[in-house]
């Protein structure tokens, strides 16, 4: 068995690999009698990764370790890192117990896999996971596996490997951070699970102090942060009564993951092209102040976006107001009035809140919310109470008893688990009736935070771990990426000649492939947070949409802090640059703008119905579908479309985005979206193209209404054509144009179950024949919004009426 016998060291090793790699075949496996020197090394049969003996860059001890081999390497596994070798004359090889020894110059063990079952014939095999496994030689590669690496993190997860406990066994899968980029040695901090009660996830220093914290488990993800999952990896979590372990696929085959603890006690999720030289760090945690453990002492809540971020929860006050005044809020808050349990205390109802961590604390599975909410209030000293698990609407009572601790605010409806908190009768009352004067202001400074702080929280990955529990999603998205560097020489380096929109999100591109392909490149500008969410929420959902109606997305671009989405490219603009304006309008004739009609239509079909997956795009627009060559309507910007699962109709959000005008009433003030909130957008769409007039905006010197209104006034009246924009006097056919018309009245109607759905527009669009029937008033008729802060930012508008009721009740 020849082994490579090289004198190198893994982190200067780059310059002889390149000669010696087809020199000397390596070898994956180890067997009794062989033995690995300084300088030899196994490498794993798809050449991903090595193990052999390492000294880190300003070491002089020795380390036996896995690394990852490809440049940049990056040490995945350290066998010996609380017992160094001192010099170079080291050997890795089986002793006579059949366990995998590291022996030093004078032969005393150094290090053992310390397995107890022996092996008739073993083998240790490198495989390309980066597990290093001791098993059997059998013929299949099947063999019983007394032992492996995988089993002893260090700090690195890699797809594959575990965190969590075997209940049955004992035993812990965690990571323990180096003590610093030279010593592998166990550091400061761990991350493991918290099995106490439900599983969370727990960084901690020493130890004991607690320094991040995410969950409690609640069925479908750790509360607090996303479950970790993008296109990239596939997460496993298993909790039943025997296992309760994390892990994660790689589910895409050049790319590797690895979620990693660093020296400052850090997670981050690193990724890296195989032919890359880099590492990109795809998320960390903390990733603000308001995740590091208990920021605002007992009963305070985190709230990044507010300025201070410390607050205490409604009905208490701070301990200590000198101290709170110098921002430091590490004492925490009390009750404003003390609970009196012989005068029946109420629960305040609060969303958007991570729960409290598990220290004092009660779980019952079996129990409902009604019968929670009775035991808490029979246990005096029972603080809060909520569900322990939110499937399936919510089953099983976790109760909290004496302060509640480690509490932050998030501004994303995915997180949306209710809590209860047990207050006073006489504070209850006091909070629920309304405080008049303050909530102008409250309303208002809420309001500029949110835009001023955008969505600070998001990161990238969050939309996208949609509620998925522990089922791996199979189908894997086949989403080519671009390097930056191509990108960046078909764009000719961004430059300004190239631009062709932009927007708060960053810039769009005019780009050519070098094999001649005409491409649109998105560019988000670097720090857009919003943007960021929108992207993978685009990246995951477009991907997997193929429709001819549809902008098809080619591939995309993660390198560094550069994220880009690449699209096919559409020489003739958006609709909104042709029907707005007065010359450019007299180039899309009728027939043209009835053909783009119906795809629009066919489009959107495809998206509510026949696609796999059933979508809401939240924000179709005349500027958001795009005209290829031909003048093909390709509907764009997926950034915040959502997926319906299996038997949902309907959906609710309490951050409203979208744009003014298009967005239906249920949408715009109860955050209700469905099929039909896209059916009402394009009940607007379909207006604007005949008229020529945007609906927001749109004045006539008779009445105050807006383009639905006036739409609907006149065909009341039955002089429908007169809607007709003067473009397009020449070229109509009077049935299409009153078909249209009629068919977009009965898009926009107020109440979305009168609504009729895609397939039924497109038949009523389509036949001539079809009899349709009367549409009722119009939603959004009358009313008008503000114009003043037209296309402002990301979205043109921010309604955050929801959020706003909710800080009402604060009344300070
Ligand atoms: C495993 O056993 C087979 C024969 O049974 C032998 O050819 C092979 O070299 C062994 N592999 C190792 C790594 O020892
Ligand atoms: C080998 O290790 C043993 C035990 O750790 C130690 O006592 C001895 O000094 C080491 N020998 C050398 C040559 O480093
Ligand atoms: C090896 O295992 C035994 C028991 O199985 C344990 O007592 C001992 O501490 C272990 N040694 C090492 C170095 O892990
Ligand atoms: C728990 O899950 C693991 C992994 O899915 C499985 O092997 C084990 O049988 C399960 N145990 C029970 C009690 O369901
Ligand atoms: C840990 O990671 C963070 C973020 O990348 C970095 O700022 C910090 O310096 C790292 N700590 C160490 C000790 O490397
Ligand atoms: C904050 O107040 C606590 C006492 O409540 C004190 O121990 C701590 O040192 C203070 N921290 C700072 C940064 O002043
Ligand atoms: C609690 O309420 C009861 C009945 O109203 C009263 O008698 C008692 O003094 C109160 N206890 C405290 C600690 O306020
Ligand atoms: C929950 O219900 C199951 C069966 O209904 C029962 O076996 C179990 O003991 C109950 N657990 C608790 C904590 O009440």
């Amino acid at each position: 068995m020849a082994l490579q016998k090289v004198p190198y060291s893994p982190f200067f090793y780059c310059v002889h690999v390149m000669f010696m790699l087809h020199l000397v075949v390596a070898s994956d496996s180890l067997s009794p009698g062989q033995s690995i020197k300084d300088g030899e090394r196994l490498v794993s049969s798809g050449q991903s990764f090595e193990l052999g003996f390492f000294s880190p860059e300003n070491s002089k001890y020795k380390y036996l370790g896995v690394w990852y081999k490809l440049s940049p390497e990056k040490v995945v596994w350290v066998a010996n890192r609380n017992n160094p070798l001192t010099d170079s004359n080291c050997v890795l090889t089986f002793s006579d117990e059949r366990n995998l020894v590291v022996l030093n110059r004078s032969k005393s063990i150094i290090w053992s896999s310390n397995s107890s079952r022996v092996l008739r014939n073993p083998v240790a095999r490198l495989f390309d996971s980066g597990n290093l496994v001791v098993s059997e030689n059998t013929s299949s590669h099947s063999g019983a596996c007394s032992w492996q690496s995988f089993d002893y993190p260090t700090d690195i997860l890699l797809a594959g490997m575990r965190l969590g406990w075997s209940l049955k066994t004992g035993f812990e899968w965690s990571l323990t951070s180096w003590k610093s980029t030279d010593d592998p040695s166990s550091g400061d901090y761990t991350f493991g699970i918290n099995v106490n009660g439900l599983p969370q996830l727990e960084v901690r220093k020493r130890g004991s102090t607690k320094t991040f914290r995410a969950g409690p488990w609640n069925g479908l993800r750790f509360m607090g942060i996303p479950a970790i999952e993008t296109t990239l990896l596939r997460p496993l979590f298993v909790y039943n009564d025997t296992d309760v372990h994390y892990e994660f696929d790689n589910s895409v085959d050049d790319i590797i993951t690895m979620l990693t603890l660093n020296q400052s006690g850090l997670l981050e999720l690193l990724l890296s092209k195989k032919e890359n030289s880099r590492w990109d760090v795809m998320a960390s945690f903390p990733r603000d102040p308001c995740d590091n453990y208990g920021q605002c002492g007992a009963n305070g809540v985190c709230k990044s976006n507010k300025d201070p971020r410390c607050q205490c929860l409604q009905g208490f006050v701070p301990k200590s107001q000198e101290e709170w005044q110098l921002f430091n809020s590490t004492s925490g808050c009390i009750r404003k009035a003390q609970l009196n349990c012989s005068q029946e205390p109420g629960f305040l109802k609060i969303s958007m809140l991570n729960l409290p961590d598990l220290i004092d604390f009660r779980v019952n599975k079996n129990m409902s919310l009604e019968e929670c909410k009775v035991e808490c209030l029979k246990k005096c000293s029972c603080t809060a109470y909520a569900n322990s698990d939110v499937r399936g609407g919510g089953s099983g009572c976790l109760m909290w008893f004496g302060n509640l601790v480690d509490l932050r605010e998030f501004e994303q409806d995915n997180y949306v688990q209710n809590i209860y908190i047990k207050l006073s009768a006489s504070e209850l009352d006091s909070i629920q009736s309304p405080v008049n004067k303050k909530i102008l202001v409250t309303v208002a400074s809420v309001i500029s935070g949110l835009l001023i702080a955008g969505v600070a929280l998001s990161i990238m990955w969050k939309s996208i771990m949609k509620r998925r529990g522990s089922q791996r999603q199979k189908e894997d998205i086949d989403l080519p990426l671009y390097d930056f560097s191509t990108i960046a020489v078909a764009t000719g380096h961004f430059s300004q000649t190239n631009m062709i929109g932009a927007g708060g999100f960053g810039s769009v591109y005019k780009g050519n492939l070098s094999m001649g392909q005409e491409i649109a490149v998105k560019r988000l500008s670097k720090g857009s947070r919003q943007g960021l969410e929108e992207f993978m929420n685009e990246v995951l959902l477009i991907a997997k949409l193929q429709h001819r109606n549809l902008v098809e997305l080619l591939g995309c671009c993660i390198e560094g802090e550069e994220r880009m989405l690449i699209y096919e490219y559409m020489p003739n603009k958006s609709l909104d640059y042709f029907i707005f304006d007065d010359d450019r309008s007299f180039l899309l004739a009728w027939k043209s703008r009835f053909d783009i009609v119906l795809g629009i239509a066919r489009g959107l079909l495809y998206l509510h119905q026949d696609s796999k997956l059933q979508v809401i795009h939240r924000d179709l627009k005349t500027s958001n579908i795009l005209l290829d060559v031909d003048l093909n309507p390709k509907i764009s910007d997926f950034g915040l479309a959502r997926i319906f699962g299996g038997n949902e109709r309907e959906a609710r959000t309490k951050r409203i985005i979208g744009t003014y005008g298009y967005m239906s009433p249920e949408y715009a003030f109860d955050g209700k979206f469905s099929v039909k909130s896209d059916v009402f957008s394009l009940g607007v769409v379909l207006l604007e193209i005949v008229s020529g007039k945007r609906n927001r905006g749109f004045c006539h010197p008779d009445h105050e209404h807006n383009l639905l209104g006036h739409a609907w006034l006149l065909w009341s009246a039955g002089r429908t054509l007169e809607l007709l924009h003067e473009s397009l006097c020449d070229s109509f056919i009077a049935s299409q144009v009153e078909r249209c018309i009629h068919v977009g009245l009965l898009c926009v109607q107020k109440l979305p179950g009168d609504r009729p759905t895609m397939s039924s527009v497109i038949f009523m669009l389509a036949n001539e024949e079809a009899i349709l029937p009367k549409p009722k008033q119009p939603g959004f008729y009358m009313e008008r919004v503000p114009s003043s802060t037209e296309a402002s930012s990301i979205r043109e508008d921010l309604y955050t009426r929801n959020i706003v009721t909710i800080t009402m009740l604060e009344g300070r």
